[in-house]
């Protein structure tokens, strides 16, 4: 029996049964589709539409329905063509005709937004949690490394010297933002659609704002129009889930790199690497590499959405079903993503003597430079300068702390004896003490923010 089969009177083709069929994976909506319907119920009995023997009935066969499903045992008939169906269908063989009276003023139209918001705030959340571990790791190997130094580069070119706690530091901020992001989107989502009916509102006078406190939701939707029509919530978890996943593939790739026997500055556990079927010396960073591959699939789930919501009409059109793979797999990809990430950082084994070997006195360029600068030079003539220095070492094949002051003062009278006290890396290091600097004053402080913003 179909729930809208009254005006029809020949079967539905098979293949078309196939097609329409989303039970098979909004079945993981059930959860939150019961507990919509138990608010609702308790609506419905509220304004004297349901008595309080058919709420408590209502309310126990839901109860049975969720256990099923929970241990496994729900079956599905193949007349279900969704969840809101399997689940009213279920409903009526446990408990009778007043299964038939939770559908009094709602559409599966604002029953299925209220259930993608629902999922939607509980994966928010399951998200901002997988975050907070991926910085806890994060802080804590900033901070059991904190004055390691290493190569910071630019266009991958070595650019200047940089405290590894700093490299590592910088990925918290970017997953703080996009934690805030998460947070931010949790208030557009937590908007409740109930009563919005299939377009046009309720005309039974349930009380939405009651519904929507006991579901956890801060507001109600203003319009029912809008309530049944926009997914825009989807597309704004998906966009944050794909910025997570291009912050993961940029953080694996730095991995990927570092852990090139060329840099060895780090190793990846055991436990995250893998061998090769051919070459027995291999150990290969898959875990990162899998994390920066997966980006492409979450990344095209937020097209997906889009592409879908672009151009229909107004309210509820079937294509807004296919907003559910999209999300289910961006969620789970990216829940196993930062689980496996938060695990690879912990598992990481440093090598600072390979750092140190890669930091090379030519990355202290600059510092010369601001060494004129510091004895009246203006920045662009040191700057200039430094580019003679630089060329006179590669000509005469010395390096830069090689030369003698006699000959930098060929290229500059501003030299000095003490020009020498220049090529020491953790001086460099040390003299970027501004907020946000790599000096291990200030990336201690940067720490000290970082376990604020945690709550540590
Ligand atoms: N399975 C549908 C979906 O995911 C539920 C809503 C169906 N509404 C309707 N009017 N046919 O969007």
């Amino acid at each position: 029996m179909k729930l809208w089969g009254g005006r029809f009177t020949g079967e539905q083709n098979e293949l078309m049964k196939q097609f329409n069929d989303s039970f098979k994976f909004d079945r993981r909506l059930y959860a939150v589709d019961i507990q919509g319907s138990q608010a609702y119920a308790s609506a419905l009995h509220a304004v004297g539409l349901l008595s309080a023997q058919e709420l408590a009935s209502l309310r126990s066969g839901l109860h049975i329905i969720k256990d099923e499903f929970d241990t496994g045992k729900f079956e599905r008939n193949f007349g279900d063509e969704d969840i809101h169906t399997a689940v009213e269908r279920r409903l009526t063989e446990l408990i009778g005709d007043a299964a038939g009276k939770l559908h009094t003023g709602r559409s599966r139209n604002d029953q299925v937004a209220l259930d993608m918001r629902l999922y939607c705030m509980n994966e928010i959340s399951k998200t901002v949690s997988l975050l907070e571990t991926l910085q806890h790791s994060l802080i804590a190997q900033a901070e059991a490394n904190l004055s390691f130094m290493m190569p910071g580069f630019t266009h991958l070119q070595p650019a200047q010297p940089i405290l590894f706690s700093h490299w590592m530091m910088s990925f918290f901020w970017m997953f703080e933002r996009d934690r805030a992001r998460l947070n931010d989107a949790l208030k557009r989502t937590a908007v409740s659609p109930l009563g919005a009916g299939a377009l046009a509102g309720s005309p039974f006078g349930i009380d939405r704002e009651k519904i929507a406190a006991e579901l956890g939701m801060a507001a109600i939707f203003m319009n029912s129009m809008d309530a049944v029509s926009d997914r825009d919530f989807v597309a704004e978890f998906l966009f944050t889930l794909s910025m997570i996943a291009v912050h993961i593939s940029h953080l694996a790739e730095d991995i990927v790199l570092f852990s090139n026997p060329a840099f060895k500055y780090l190793q990846i556990g055991e436990a995250f690497s893998t061998g090769s079927s051919l070459m027995p010396q291999k150990r290969n960073p898959d875990a990162m590499e899998l994390a920066r591959g997966k980006t492409g699939r979450v990344i095209s789930s937020l097209f997906n959405v889009l592409i879908v919501l672009k151009g229909l009409p107004s309210t509820y059109n079937k294509d807004l079903q296919e907003d559910k793979q999209a999300l289910f797999d961006s969620v789970d990809t990216t829940e196993m993503v930062l689980s496996i990430i938060a695990g690879v950082i912990n598992s990481i084994e440093v090598f600072p003597e390979n750092m140190l070997a890669q930091l090379t006195e030519e990355m202290l360029a600059t510092d010369i430079a601001d060494y004129l600068v510091e004895h009246g030079v203006p920045f662009r003539e040191a700057h200039q300068k430094v580019g003679e220095v630089i060329k006179f070492a590669e000509e005469k094949d010395i390096s830069l702390s090689e030369i003698p002051v006699s000959a930098l003062n060929h290229i500059s009278s501003k030299f000095d004896a003490d020009v020498h006290k220049i090529f020491d890396f953790m001086r460099a290091i040390s003299k970027k003490d501004s907020v946000g600097g790599t000096a291990p004053q200030a990336v201690k402080k940067q720490i000290e923010m970082a376990k604020e913003k945690l709550g540590m």
